[in-house]
Order: C-alpha cells, then structure tokens, then sequence
C-alpha cells in the first residue's frame, strides 16, 4: 500500500505535494518522490530513501522545484527493495511519461520481458516502472491521445493500481488510472487534486470525486474529465467529504484495528496473487522450486506472538498436506537452547515487522548451524527479509494498529501455498485435490466478507464481557491454533486475562478454574474432533461456564450445548483459521471498545519488538 498524490493548478505544485504526502506516510513511508514540470518545461524528478523529511529536505520544502503540476508518491515497497532507485515517479527511457502508482502489478514479469523485446530498459526492481514503459509504449504504437494509451494499458495489466501519470507533450495535465486501489479526485477553485485517500486534500476541498475502477480521469484547467475504458466520456458525480482528517485516514472506521480487519480480504488476494499462475501456486519466485521442496527433510518453524500462532496452524496444516515433520519453535527460546537441526531441515522465519528481535536473532543462530532458512515477511527489505536464504513476502500493507490482523491473515495464506505445493511436490495428493485447494484459497478474501457484512452479534456478545475477568479459549488440531490467536486478541486490547487451551489437556488441571460464569469460548471447526470437543465444553458447562461456540454453518445442533453461537462459512478445514480468526478479532476489538480502551495503541505493547 502507497500513497499517490497529484496537483495541477496556479500555484507551485511542491509544496502541495509534499503537504498531500504528509498525510499519506501512513499508507507507506520507505521512499518517497515528487515530479513536478513547467509549462512546456522538463519535468523534474526528486526522489530520497527513508521517511519524507528526507525529501522535503532534498527538495528544501518543495521550494527548490518550480512548477504548477506535478505528482508525487509514499512508498511501501512490494517489488523492489526501499531504495531511491526505487522509489517513485517512474520514467519512460525518453522522458516522455512519468508516473506514480499504488497497488501490485502481477503480471508485470511478462510485461517487463514484452517491453526489453521491444527495445525498453529498466533502472529500477519495481512494476510500477513496467507500467509507466507499457503506457509509453502503447502511446508510441498507436501515436493516439494519453487517455488511449493507457486504455490499451489497463487493458495489458492484470492486478491492481491507483496510478497518476503526466505526459511531456501535455503540460498542465496530469491522468489519473484506477482499478481495485483507492483514489480520490478534487476540482476546486481553477486548481485539480488528485490522492489515494481524502486525507491529502481535504485542506484544499472538501467536494471530490471518486473514480471507478477501469475508469481514467484527466485533470486540466480546475476540471476533471472521466474516461471509461472505451475511451468514452462518462459523467461524474461531485460528492461532499464529510470526515475529518483522522477519520479519513482510517477511511471512515474508528480505529485503524478495524480498517485492518477489512483490509483482510485484499491482503489474502494479493499475497496468494503474487504466487498464483491460473489454477496453480508457483512458489519460485520465494526461492521454493518443486525440487527443493522435495529435498526438505523436516520444517522448524520460529516466531513470536501472533506469528507463532501462524506457526502452529502450519504445522497441523503441513503436515497434515504434505507429511513432513514441523515443529515450531518460540524465537525468544529457540535462539537459546542450542537447538538441534537436520542436514535437510528448513528453517522458517515469519514476522510482519522482519524486525523482532528474538526472530531476527533465531534466524542468526540456524544460519550459523548452516541451516537453510525462508522468511514470511511483510516488510519489503527489513533484516529477517534481507538476512534469509529466501523471503515469501506477504501483501498486507503497513499495518499500523499494534494487534496484528491483516498480516496474520496474509501469513496463514503463505504458508498454506507452502503446504499445498509442498504436498504436490512430494505427490501426497492428487492433482484435483491440489487444484481444489488453490480454488478454496481463492475463495477465502469472499468468505471473510460475508463474516464482515455481520458483525451486530459479536457486538451484542461483547458488550456484555465488559466486565469479564477472565476468559478461555478452547479448541482441538487448528482450533487450538486459532484459539491461540483469539486469546491474545483479546489479551492485548482489552487486558481481560485470557487462556488458550488444547481442550483435551483442560482436564489435567486447569478446568479447576472452570465455575459458575467463566467465560469459555470453544472453537469447532475441525470435523473429525466434532464429538471430542463438544464432551470437552459440556465438561467446561457443567461448572458452570458462560460458553459460546464458534462453529462454521450447518453445526447447529451445537446450539443445544452452548449459551452462544457465532457461524463462519464453511471453507477447507485446513483453512479454517483464516475465517474462524475474524470473529474472534471483532469481540476482542468490540470487547476493547465497550471498555472505552485505546484499541489501536494497546498499553505496555509496541508494533514491533526490536528488543529483548
Ligand atoms: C500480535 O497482535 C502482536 N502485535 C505481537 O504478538 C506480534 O505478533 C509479535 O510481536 C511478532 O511480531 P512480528 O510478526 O513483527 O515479528
């Protein structure tokens, strides 16, 4: 996720630039650029590593740059590691187009090979480059208008983009191109706004448009003019913003928590979509060639927090797909104990931040045993990305709330793609297994809607915890795993003590904490424990437990044990942790809520731990 910003008007188009970007860094802040023209002028490129003020520094506030239109983009890298190289705008190899751009080009391979046959370069690692060349080059092929050329573009390129572009022969103007990525568009006062969210311009006006997807839009003399992907005009609809600037940066929710917990379906997208080939996983672009899967001994498995909890879904997933031994290991102790590894063992790292200490210091300690190691990382040139063997990077964005979910998610994805294309490597299941798989993980981001379309239950059941003390989260095979992750949401955010506990060991004592009104909540996904887990909640009913359920739709007759239901569609029971994990994010998040606490800055707890 970037932030993308444009401006074309009277005044000095910089500074205004800059500005917009100020209130972008939250979208992304690993690079950053601004290219800005003159009339009939060249167009100017500054770009600088690192947050803004770097550019703004570069750039002496936007003063050193003259011109009244320009672009400007925030970065969070996905292709290409943060570097000024990388950073946007991009340039056409005769300056003829720039662009910006937010979103994954997944194609971008072929279309990078298309344009070297047709005698392009490139300077750069991203996609957004490949963009702005294919636009160049269809401007060139077809001597058409900028509106026709980057038709034929959107029309080339399969992902998504909120893109602004300028033309060298068209001063003044600058072109907006939008598919799947947010984009707003302003007209006030003879002066045009162009960002990937109303934060950047609400200073200037409060009256903006919201481009559709396929739909281009050019900006000119205080006018926008929409364009559909015929090249057709088509007619717009002026709306008033009525948030304020916070409210607009987490897009109209109150906290970032619960932007990210929407954000969920387009992370499992994009994170499957930068592995998936048609109705097939190919994960050698993260290092993992058939062959090497096949050599792969044992998995170890190191991480911290929610990312172990990842960890331990994979583990029951792997090997359950393709029958090699996992285990998973808590980084803080792994990286003490002196741990034994095989020859052929592969050692995983998953962290969202690529920062944790105790990960990054476990990934240092298999590499110095000479162990092969894969990183699932979601920040694009952090340590534990840059220090592994191999980095499947996950798709999830900055996620910026302290409680991670739209990277946990997008790490469950990673390493079900492992899973399943490790279990065909190794032919441990049939091909039309293997694509039913695929199918069913294309399928999760819809399922993961639906729960989100209904949220008033787990509202009504939260505000009754309030005053709840403590709370168990009960599950078998995945559902303990999940219960994992549902008892420290509700830990972290709303500091109610929570346990998770493999349902079968509670009789080994603690079910001697079980009475009258403890709040337990059980997890009944997996089939084949069906019968094992429900003894196990009438045993936790029977002393007396508040007891909800969390099954997946047709389990009704779990309604005659519990006090509670929530449904989640039925999916894969591999998978059954990337949609029974959202209902549990929403009661701890609406737990958190009808406590009047911080939800998205938890107290005692940091984004990420760079410490011991
Ligand atoms: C989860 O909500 C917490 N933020 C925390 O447990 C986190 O998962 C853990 O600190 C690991 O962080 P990492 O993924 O950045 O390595």
């Amino acid at each position: 996720m970037c932030g993308i910003v444009g401006y074309t008007g009277q005044r000095q188009a910089a500074p205004i630039l800059l500005d917009g970007l100020s209130k972008l860094e939250y979208r992304g802040y690993d690079s950053a650029g601004i290219a800005v023209r003159d009339g009939n002028g060249e167009i100017e490129i500054v770009k600088a590593k690192g947050r803004l003020a770097a550019l703004s520094e570069k750039t002496d506030c936007g003063r050193a740059l003259a011109g009244t239109c320009g672009i400007g983009h925030t970065r969070w890298a996905t292709h290409g590691e943060p570097s000024e190289n990388n950073a946007h705008p991009h340039l056409s190899d005769d300056g003829n187009v720039v662009g910006v751009h937010n979103g994954i080009i997944e194609n971008y391979q072929e279309l990078r090979e298309k344009l070297l046959h047709n005698g392009y370069h490139f300077y750069s690692d991203t996609d957004t480059e490949v963009a702005v060349k294919l636009i160049d080059y269809y401007y060139k092929k077809y001597l058409g208008t900028p509106v026709d050329a980057i038709n034929h573009a959107m029309v080339r390129i399969r992902g998504s983009y909120a893109m602004a572009i300028m033309f060298k022969e068209y001063p003044g103007e600058v072109f907006a191109a939008r598919k799947d990525c947010p984009m707003i568009l302003g007209a006030a006062d003879g002066e045009c706004y162009l960002a990937s969210d109303a934060t950047a311009i609400l200073k200037y006006t409060r009256s903006v448009y919201y481009i559709g997807d396929l739909e281009i839009g050019r900006l000119k003399d205080g006018a926008v003019t929409f364009y559909n992907l015929d090249g057709d005009e088509i007619e717009k609809e002026k709306v008033e913003i009525l948030w304020d600037e916070e409210a607009a940066e987490k897009a109209g929710y109150e906290h970032f928590m619960m932007k990210e917990i929407h954000e969920q379906p387009r992370a499992i997208t994009d994170t499957l979509g930068s592995v998936l080939e048609g109705d097939s996983l190919n994960l050698e672009g993260v290092g993992l060639t058939d062959e090497a899967l096949k050599e792969i001994s044992d998995i170890c498995i190191v991480a911290c927090g929610s990312a172990y909890h990842v960890g331990v879904v994979a583990q029951y997933v792997i090997e359950d797909l393709a029958k090699v031994p996992v285990r998973v290991e808590l980084a803080s102790e792994f990286r003490y104990r002196k741990p034994l590894l095989k020859e052929k063992e592969l050692v995983v790292i998953i962290s969202q931040s690529g920062e944790t200490a105790d990960s990054l210091a476990a990934l240092r300690e298999a590499k110095s045993m000479g162990a092969k190691t894969f990183a699932i990382v979601n920040v694009v040139g952090s340590s534990i990305a840059r220090e592994a063997d191999h980095v499947f990077y996950t798709m999830a964005g900055p996620e910026i709330a302290v409680a991670t979910t739209k990277a946990y998610s997008a790490q469950l994805i990673a390493v079900y793609c492992l899973a399943v294309q490790m279990a065909k490597a190794r032919a441990q299941i049939m091909d039309a297994y293997y694509k039913e798989l695929v199918k069913e993980m294309t399928l999760l981001p819809g399922k993961i809607n639906k729960i989100l379309e209904d949220t008033g239950r787990l509202q009504w059941l939260a505000a009754r915890q309030a005053n709840v003390k403590d709370a168990f989260f009960i599950g078998r095979g995945i559902d303990y795993a999940i219960s994992l992750e549902g008892s420290l949401k509700m830990k972290e955010i709303s500091y109610i003590h929570s346990e998770a506990y493999a349902a079968g060991e509670l009789k080994h004592g603690t079910i001697s904490l079980i009475e009258n009104g403890t709040l337990v909540i059980s997890v009944i996904t997996q089939s084949g424990l069906y019968e094992k887990i429900v003894s196990n909640m009438v045993e936790c009913k029977s002393r007396g437990a508040q007891l909800f359920g969390l099954t997946t739709y047709g389990n009704y007759n779990i309604e005659d044990t519990t006090d509670f239901v929530i449904y989640v569609p039925k999916t894969d029971e591999h998978f059954a942790a990337s949609l029974a994990v959202v209902p549990l994010q929403l009661l701890a998040y609406y737990v958190s809520l009808s406590k009047g606490l911080d939800v998205d800055k938890p107290r005692n707890l940091a984004k990420s731990v760079t410490v011991e």
